[in-house]
């Protein structure tokens, strides 16, 4: 695996993302073990697209417990149904929240948190984990988000 992450800072946000996804597949090329392979990704993440926050919640014994991440400290359990990342568990999509105040349910890790992107991935027909994107700037997540994020949670698919 590569040494250091190849990041163009003054790239658009599409453009980073672009550029890190095949660093990312690089990285966890050849590595079997899940929690090294999601530590590596919430620290390219964060390095690549200066998140607040990045992080994993997986899935045990009926609960959503904190995983790698990369940021300040944060809550360790969520449960189904409960909070951004919960309620991705339970309806099996990707939610973006523009405005974490006006979600019912949001569970405040940190104060300094206005948006998040939160998405699933699968392991057969289960949910394994989430992976949950918190920003300390309103309206900060969008389709260009998505779509990326979405390509890192298939990445992870393979090794989970
Ligand atoms: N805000 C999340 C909880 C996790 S923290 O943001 C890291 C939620 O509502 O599920």
């Amino acid at each position: 695996m590569a040494e250091e992450l190849i990041i163009n800072n003054s790239g658009s946000k599409a453009e980073r993302y672009a550029a890190l996804l095949p660093q990312i597949k690089n990285l966890v090329n050849g590595e079997s073990d899940v929690i090294a392979n999601l530590a590596n990704i919430a620290a390219a993440l964060k390095q690549t697209m200066n998140f607040y926050w990045v992080g994993f919640y997986l899935v045990k014994d009926n609960q959503l417990v904190l995983g790698p991440f990369q940021g300040p400290i944060a809550c360790t359990r969520i449960g189904y149904g409960n909070g951004v990342c919960g309620t991705s568990w339970k309806d099996k999509r990707t939610i973006v929240v523009p405005n974490v105040d006006e979600f019912p349910g949001h569970i405040a890790c940190s104060s300094a948190s206005k948006s998040e992107i939160v998405l699933p991935a699968f392991k057969k027909d289960q949910i394994a984990l989430v992976l949950d994107v918190d920003s300390d700037s309103l309206n900060d997540f969008d389709q260009t988000d998505q779509r990326y994020l979405e390509e890192v949670i298939r990445i992870i698919e393979q090794f989970i």
